[in-house]
């Protein structure tokens, strides 16, 4: 598999064509970016454990019967996957309130919701990523009725996957953020599934092991994303 010229270049991850056009080469950086770019830095080795973690899920994800991107991890930092037509929807599902949920409503952080919220945003930096609803997203031309229908649906199926499978790992998954594409008429599960776009919190401690230790200056960020490491791959 050649490595070809350089796609796309996002705040955490660069996307490389290959020498087949159906397949892309996504490489995990360090680089770490919170509010929309607002306060940037580093994770020592972040890219390393997310590309490990995002690998894991994937895998774990298509034992369940989820189509995902992924193909094969390469190397360290690099995960070989299908090329998709990324559809510009973050969906976002939610199994306690935090983060932008506990702002937009008052919710108390920590409360637990007893039917998962799921949540549709835009995916456009300039616009600071808006909330929106499904007529917002087919007026705006990002998907259709039908595509914003199997990506809840989708969303909602991998929640119960994900929660069963953290729970196992003494870890609550809070929240988290997934992105799809289309490929050959069917819609895969894209991008990564890692603590950059999850919360995750200790099932005993409720210690948070995520990027909110970044975002909001709570230290041991390395910690905390090599603990979930540990906890996902089964090491010790
Ligand atoms: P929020 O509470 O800030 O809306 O975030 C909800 C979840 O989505 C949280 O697990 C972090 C993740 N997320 C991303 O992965 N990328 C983003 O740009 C945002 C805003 C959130």
């Amino acid at each position: 598999m050649k490595k070809g010229t350089q796609l796309y270049e996002g705040k955490a991850k660069k996307v490389f064509l290959t020498d087949d056009n159906d397949l892309v080469i996504q490489e995990f950086k360090d680089d770490a970016t919170a509010f929309n770019n607002k306060k940037k830095g580093t994770i020592a080795d972040k890219g390393v454990v997310n590309n490990a973690i995002s690998c894991k899920l994937f895998t774990m994800l298509e034992e369940h019967g989820i189509r995902t991107h992924l193909v094969e991890k390469l190397s360290d930092r690099e995960m070989l996957c299908r090329h998709l037509d990324i559809i510009k929807v973050e969906v976002v599902a939610r199994n306690i309130a935090a983060g932008s949920l506990v702002k937009r409503y008052g919710f108390a952080e920590g409360t637990v919701l007893e039917n998962p919220i799921i949540e549709l945003y835009l995916k456009d930096d300039d616009l600071d990523d808006p909330l929106m609803n499904e007529s917002h997203a087919v007026a705006l031309g990002v998907a259709t009725f039908e595509e914003l229908f199997v990506l809840k649906n989708c969303a909602a199926e991998i929640n119960v996957v994900l929660k069963q499978f953290f729970a196992e790992r003494k870890l609550k998954l809070v929240d988290f953020k997934l992105e799809f594409g289309r490929h050959k008429g069917e819609i895969l599960l894209g991008d990564e599934i890692s603590p950059d776009t999850c919360r995750f919190w200790d099932l005993e401690t409720n210690e948070k092991l995520d990027k909110d230790r970044f975002r909001f200056d709570l230290g041991g960020v390395e910690n905390a994303y090599s603990e979930v490491q540990k906890r996902v791959l089964g090491l010790d």
